[in-house]
């Protein structure tokens, strides 16, 4: 079984948005090799139409280089990355997702592939809070049903220092 079909098996009906790429990282970026019907959802495209596409595709004016320049560094690094981006539908709508995105390696180590879980956030009304999800909410409650596989694999949870330098972690 390929990686792609593990992660299908287990996350095709997931409620929580799933892409795969390759680990291609020189320009013009990775690419991607299955999204589940989710990741259809929240981007507003065929899920199956985005393989062979290029995520970048999803961005626009608001999206801050400087996150995109951070995702780079730490794709290069073979590090997880977990921030929020704006990103664009077709359509030309605007939403706010979170990302966080992990390397794959191989039984020898070898960097195979990225896969990255994604959920559109709303920016909470108020004073951002430190707990869970600081100043964003997660906009889709179904994602709950996932929530104890998530936190099982620490998905979405804050956990490195330089999240905090960056695009809306911290306060
Ligand atoms: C698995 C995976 C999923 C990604 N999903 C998105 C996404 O949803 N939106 C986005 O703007 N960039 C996404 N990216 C990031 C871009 O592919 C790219 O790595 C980023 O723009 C930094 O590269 P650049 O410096 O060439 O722009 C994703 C990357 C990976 C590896």
């Amino acid at each position: 079984m390929t990686f792609v079909e593990l992660v299908h098996a287990f996350l095709g009906e997931a409620a929580v948005a799933v892409v795969v790429t390759d680990a291609q990282l020189d320009r013009p970026g990775p690419t991607i090799l299955y999204a589940n019907a989710a990741f259809g959802r929240l981007t507003g495209r065929d899920h199956i139409e985005v393989i062979g596409m290029r995520p970048c595709f999803m961005q626009g004016k608001e999206t801050r280089r400087v996150t995109l320049d951070a995702f780079h560094h730490a794709l290069s690094a073979g590090r997880r990355f977990h921030a929020f981006l704006t990103n664009y539908r077709p359509d030309g709508t605007r939403y706010r997702v979170e990302i966080d995105c992990r390397p794959f390696r191989g039984v020898d180590g070898r960097l195979v592939a990225f896969i990255a879980f994604q959920r559109e956030v709303i920016r909470r009304v108020g004073r951002p809070t430190s707990g869970e999800g600081g100043r964003y909410a997660s906009r889709d409650s179904s994602n709950n049903l996932l929530a104890h596989h998530l936190r099982a694999m620490r998905v979405f949870e804050p956990g490195l220092i330089f999240e905090r330098e960056i695009d809306g972690f911290g306060s």
